[in-house]
C-alpha cells in the first residue's frame, strides 16, 4: 500500500516511487493540515512541520490567537470567512447569506485502484499501480461534508486530488458554493518562481518564468475555455532550477473550462498554491442530499528538475489518462485542405488533392471548415450541419467513397458546439444562444455559442453528428471551437443557477465528447480550438491529439511545441507541413525543415499538395519514409530538451529516446546562422546507456555513451537560416 494512516500521531503518509506527501489533524481543533511534500521519507512522525506548538498561536492551551493560528498554518485544504485571510478552497453562502465554513476532521477511507469522477474526465488506474485515499471533513453547523479525494499512482512520481461537496441537508436546505478548488499546497518559501505557460492565438504555451512576489500571482482563465491564452499549468521551481537539477513542483488541472492557477506569498513567507475552477461567475446550488465534484488536479514533484517533471508527466498521460485505441497506434498521415484551399473547394478539388497526396504515400484526407449549410466564407451556416450538396454533389457518400477507392481514409471537420446568427438554426431557435436577455451579445468570427445547459440542444447537436458519421466511411473527426464565451446568460437557467453555465457548458461538451468516444470506440478524435487554445488534459480524456496551434511556421513552432511539450507527450501534438511564405507570419523556411519540425507530433500536410513542386513532392515522399520509420519511437520514446531558441537564440534542439536507451532521434534546428563558428557544437545528449557504445547514422562513426552525454555530440553549423537536421543513433552490440 502506497498510503499509510499513523493511527497514534493521526497522520496520513502518501509514498510513491520517488515522493512522499504527508498530512495531519491538529488535535484541538480537528483541522487537517500539510505536513510535507517533496522527495520521499521514511516511515516516522513529521507533525512537528506543522509548528502548531510555536507562538504566538498555541491552539493547544489557549484561543487567544485563534485567528493568527488559521492565517499562518499549513491547510491541507483551507475554508472562508472564520479566519484564513490567505486564498481559501471553498466559499459558500447560506440561504440566510452567511459565508463562514470551518471543517473539522470526520474519518477516512483507503482502497486499492480508483474510482470514475462522475461525468468529468479523469486518470484511471488499476489497483495494481494506485492507491485511493478519501477524507471526510465537515462544517458540523451546516452539516456540509467534504471529502478530499487523492490517487497515488507508486512508480511515476504523481498525486491526483479533487474534492466532492455534500450538503447533507441538515441545518440548510440549500447551499450555494461560490468556490471549489480542487488542490491546496502550503509550504514554506524557498525562492521559488512561478513557472507557467502563456499566450495567444497562433502563440499558444510560451514558457514564463516569475519570481514569486509578495501577495498573489497566477494564471487564470474567464473564457470558458482554458484558452490560448493562459494554461492549467503551475510550477514552483527552486532557483537552481534547469532541465536536470532544482526543485520543481507542478499543478496541472484536467479540466477544459475557467480555471484559477495561483500562488500566494504571504508575509510570513509562506507560499499557498492553488488550483480548481476559477470562481469567476460561477456558483452552484446545492440542495439538500446533492454533491458537487471538482475536476482533477495532477501533481508532480520532481527533485532533478524540469526534464524529469516532463517524462513524469508524459507518461502518466499516456498511460493513465488517454484512453483512445489510437494512444499507442500509428496516426495515418493526414492531409488537411484549410490552408490549401479555405472555404474554395468542391468534391472535384478534393479528389484531386487526394489523388495527388495518395501517390507519395498520404494516408487521409480531411475535409476541413466549409462543406456544410451556405458556409462560403466563416459568416454563417454554423448550426447548418447539412451538407452543402452544391460543393459536394452525391454529398459524404460519394466523397467519401471516392477517396476510399484511393485507399484514403477521410476525416471531417466539425464546431458543434456553435452557433451563427445567420443560420437557419438561429432563425429557427434565437434562445438557443448563450445570451443576456434583452442585451446585445458580442460576436467573434460573427458566431455565438450554443446554450448546451440546454438538453434539445445537446440532443439536436449529438443527432446532426450521428447523422453525419453514420452517413459515409468517416474515420477521423477535427471537433473544433473557435469563440470563447462572453455574455454568459442562458433563457434555460433560473436566476439562481445562471453561475452555473460556465461548468454546466464543459460538462455538456464532455458529455457529447463521450458519447462520440463509446459510439464510435475506433474513430480518431483530434480535438482544436481555433489552434491550441483548448489543449489541455481534460480533452485528451476524449482525444488523443489535439491541433497545437493554427501557426504552422517552423521557427514559431519551436517555442509552441517546447511549451506544450513541456508536458503533453509527442504522440498529442497536433502538427503539419504548409506551405511557404507561411500564411501567418510570412516567413520562408526550407520544406525540410518544416517536416523535421512536425515530425515531433503526429505529422501531416496542411496545404494543396497538386500545387507542389516536383521538388517539394519528391521531399513529401522522403518525410513519409522518415515519418513511418521513426513514429514508434517518437511516439512511445522519452523526450529530452536539449537546448532552447527561446534560451540562447541560436538554436532549438530536442530528443527522443527508447524508454531501454537502444536508439534515440535528435532533431537539430538552426534558427539563425552565425558566421565564424570555428568549431562544431557539442551537444550533450541524454538517456542512453554510459557504458554502451553508439553508431550514428549519419557519420557512421561510433561514441561513448558516456561521452555522447557528458563531453556531446559535435553538430557542424548548417549554411543558412531556419536549416534543420535529424541525427539518429543506436546501441551497437559487440
Ligand atoms: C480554426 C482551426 C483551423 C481551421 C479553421 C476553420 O481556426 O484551428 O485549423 O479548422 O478553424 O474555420
Amino acid at each position: 500500500m502506497s498510503i499509510r494512516f499513523d493511527e497514534s500521531n493521526r497522520l496520513f503518509q502518501l509514498d510513491t516511487l520517488n515522493t512522499s506527501y504527508v498530512m495531519g489533524v491538529q488535535d484541538r481543533f480537528g483541522y487537517l493540515l500539510h505536513y510535507y511534500y517533496g522527495k520521499k521519507l521514511g516511515q516516522r512522525d513529521v507533525s512537528y512541520l506543522a509548528r502548531t506548538n510555536e507562538p504566538p498561536y498555541t491552539p493547544d492551551r489557549n484561543e487567544r490567537e485563534k485567528l493568527a493560528f488559521l492565517s499562518s498554518a499549513p491547510f491541507e485544504y483551507p475554508t472562508g470567512g472564520v479566519g484564513d485571510f490567505r486564498e481559501h478552497c471553498l466559499e459558500i453562502r447560506t440561504q440566510s447569506g452567511f459565508n463562514a465554513l470551518e471543517l473539522g476532521y470526520q474519518g477516512f477511507r483507503i482502497y486499492p485502484g480508483k474510482k470514475k469522477l462522475e461525468g468529468l474526465p479523469a486518470s484511471f488506474g488499476t489497483e495494481a499501480e494506485c492507491d485511493s485515499l478519501e477524507i471526510t471533513l465537515e462544517d458540523s453547523l451546516l452539516d456540509l461534508q467534504v471529502v478530499l479525494q487523492y490517487s497515488v499512482f507508486r512508480d511515476l512520481d504523481v498525486i491526483t486530488r479533487s474534492v466532492r461537496v455534500c450538503n447533507r441537508g441538515g441545518k440548510e436546505k440549500v447551499i450555494y458554493l461560490t468556490k471549489v478548488l480542487s488542490a491546496c499546497l502550503d509550504m514554506d518559501n524557498a525562492d521559488y518562481s512561478m513557472l507557467t505557460l502563456h499566450g495567444s492565438w497562433a502563440r499558444e504555451r510560451r514558457m514564463q518564468y516569475r519570481l514569486l512576489g509578495y501577495g498573489r500571482q497566477g494564471t487564470f482563465s474567464e473564457r470558458g475555455e482554458s484558452s490560448h491564452q493562459e494554461h492549467p499549468f503551475l510550477a514552483l521551481t527552486s532557483p537552481n532550477v534547469s532541465q536536470t537539477t532544482g526543485d520543481v513542483y507542478a499543478m496541472h488541472f484536467v479540466y477544459s473550462g475557467n480555471f484559477q492557477a495561483q500562488a500566494e506569498l504571504d508575509s510570513y513567507d509562506q507560499v499557498r498554491t492553488v488550483m480548481g475552477i476559477n470562481p469567476y461567475h460561477f456558483s452552484w446550488k446545492l440542495e439538500a442530499g446533492e454533491s458537487f465534484q471538482s475536476p482533477e488536479v495532477v501533481l508532480v514533484y520532481s527533485d532533478a528538475g524540469l526534464g524529469n517533471m516532463t517524462r513524469t508527466f508524459h507518461r502518466f498521460y499516456r498511460r493513465h489518462l488517454i484512453r483512445s485505441p489510437w494512444r499507442d497506434r500509428k496516426r495515418p498521415i493526414l492531409i488537411n485542405n484549410w490552408e490549401g484551399t479555405y472555404f474554395d473547394f468542391n468534391t472535384d478539388k478534393l479528389l484531386d488533392i487526394a489523388a495527388s497526396a495518395a501517390k507519395l504515400g498520404v494516408e487521409m484526407l480531411v475535409m476541413d471548415d466549409g462543406w456544410f449549410g451556405n458556409r462560403f466564407d466563416d459568416n454563417r451556416a454554423l448550426g447548418d450541419w447539412y451538407v452543402n450538396e452544391e460543393k459536394l454533389p452525391g454529398g459524404l457518400e460519394r466523397l467519401v467513397r471516392e477517396v476510399n477507392k484511393l485507399g484514403m481514409k477521410f476525416g471531417i471537420w466539425l464546431e458543434p458546439e456553435m452557433i451563427s446568427p445567420d443560420s437557419d438554426l438561429y432563425r429557427a431557435h434565437p434562445d438557443w444562444a448563450i445570451q443576456i436577455p434583452g442585451r446585445k451579445p458580442g460576436l467573434a468570427r460573427n458566431q455565438l455559442v450554443l446554450d448546451l445547459t440546454r438538453p434539445e440542444v445537446v440532443e439536436y447537436v449529438w443527432g446532426r453528428i450521428r447523422a453525419i458519421l453514420d452517413s459515409a466511411n468517416i474515420e477521423y473527426v477535427k471537433w473544433d471551437m473557435n469563440r470563447q464565451l462572453s455574455d454568459v446568460g442562458s433563457a434555460f437557467l433560473e436566476a439562481d443557477t445562471q453561475g452555473e453555465l460556465y461548468h454546466r457548458y464543459v460538462l455538456a461538451v464532455y458529455e457529447l465528447q463521450e458519447r462520440l468516444c463509446s459510439t464510435y470506440p475506433n474513430l480518431l478524435l483530434e480535438n482544436c480550438s481555433g489552434g491550441g487554445a483548448r489543449f489541455d488534459p481534460g480533452m485528451l480524456y476524449y482525444s488523443p491529439q489535439i491541433w497545437c496551434s493554427d501557426d504552422t511556421d517552423a521557427i514559431e513552432r519551436l517555442s509552441i511545441q517546447e511549451g506544450t511539450a513541456l508536458i503533453y507527450p509527442l504522440s498529442t501534438m497536433g502538427a503539419h507541413v504548409s506551405v511557404c511564405p507561411n500564411h501567418t507570419v510570412g516567413r520562408v523556411t526550407p520544406f525540410e525543415t518544416r517536416g523535421h519540425v512536425a515530425l515531433a507530433g503526429t505529422f501531416g500536410y496542411e496545404l494543396d499538395i497538386t500545387k507542389l513542386s516536383e521538388e517539394e513532392q519528391r521531399e513529401v515522399t522522403n518525410q513519409v519514409a522518415l515519418y513511418h520509420r521513426f513514429q514508434d519511437l517518437i511516439r512511445s520514446g522519452d523526450y529530452y530538451r536539449l537546448a532552447s531558441y527561446r534560451e540562447n537564440h541560436q538554436y532549438d534542439c530536442w530528443e527522443v529516446a527508447s524508454e531501454d536507451g537502444r536508439e534515440a532521434l535528435v532533431t537539430f534546428v538552426q534558427v539563425m546562422g552565425r558566421p565564424n563558428n570555428f568549431h562544431s557544437r557539442r551537444i550533450k545528449l541524454m538517456g542512453l546507456c554510459p557504458e554502451a557504445e553508439y553508431l550514428v547514422e549519419e557519420s557512421q562513426q561510433i561514441y561513448g555513451g558516456d561521452a555522447l552525454m557528458y563531453a556531446g555530440l559535435p553538430v557542424e553549423d548548417l549554411w543558412g537560416d531556419f536549416r534543420s537536421k535529424l541525427i539518429y543513433l543506436r546501441r551497437v552490440d559487440r
